[in-house]
């Protein structure tokens, strides 16, 4: 494959890895040790990864969160979000009583996540936060959704690397970077 997508870097490697290590010591202010994450496949994936560890170091190993995943599914791909969902992968674990956390990869309309609020909140867990790596104002779809736990805010821009991707390329980069697509 010949690469001629252009790639901006917006957000270093350590620059990340000092924000999610903030984000920990926010969260464990905040929420209790024994926290159900539920990471949104696929985007959010290397962010879950280097969170818990963050939070296991800033908790000073009192922190004990058990992980699950889900895969939310919009209609359509590239780089717009359609409006409908669906659940293509569920969760193994029950949610009911429990301390949820949700963990993704960027807020941009909100449907992906009012979507997977309002199924963790039907299924009665005792609580459910939000956490996100990346925030796009401006772009909300949807009312009444916001993070509790926000990485960074960034332009409105289509981005890749740190696990997001364009057409499922781009995980693997270690920064996040703005792409243009050529
Ligand atoms: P929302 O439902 O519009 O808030 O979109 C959230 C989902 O769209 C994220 O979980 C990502 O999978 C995807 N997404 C939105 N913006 C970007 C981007 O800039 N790069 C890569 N994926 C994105
Ligand atoms: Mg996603």
């Amino acid at each position: 494959m010949i690469i001629t997508d252009n790639i901006e870097r917006l957000i270093a490697a350590d620059e990340i890895a000092l924000r999610v290590t903030t984000l920990a010591e926010e969260i464990i202010q905040k929420l209790p040790n024994d926290l159900m994450i539920v990471s949104l496949l696929r985007g959010s994936f290397v962010f879950t990864a280097d969170l818990i560890r963050a939070l296991h170091t800033a908790g000073g190993g009192n922190m004990r969160p058990q992980v699950d995943f889900m895969t939310l599914a919009s209609y359509g791909s590239g780089t717009t979000s359609s409006g409908d969902i669906q659940v293509a992968r569920d969760l193994k674990d029950d949610v009911e009583g429990r301390d949820v956390l949700i963990v993704d990869d960027i807020l941009e309309s909100g449907r992906t996540l009012t979507y997977a609020k309002e199924i963790i909140i039907a299924r009665k867990a005792r609580s459910v936060k939000i956490a996100v790596l990346l925030e796009k104002p401006g772009k909300r779809k949807v009312d009444n959704i916001s993070a509790d736990f926000v990485g960074f805010v960034i332009p409105d821009k289509f981005v890749i690397g740190y696990g997001l991707d364009y057409a499922n390329y781009y995980r693997e980069l270690p920064y996040i970077g703005v792409i243009t697509i050529n």
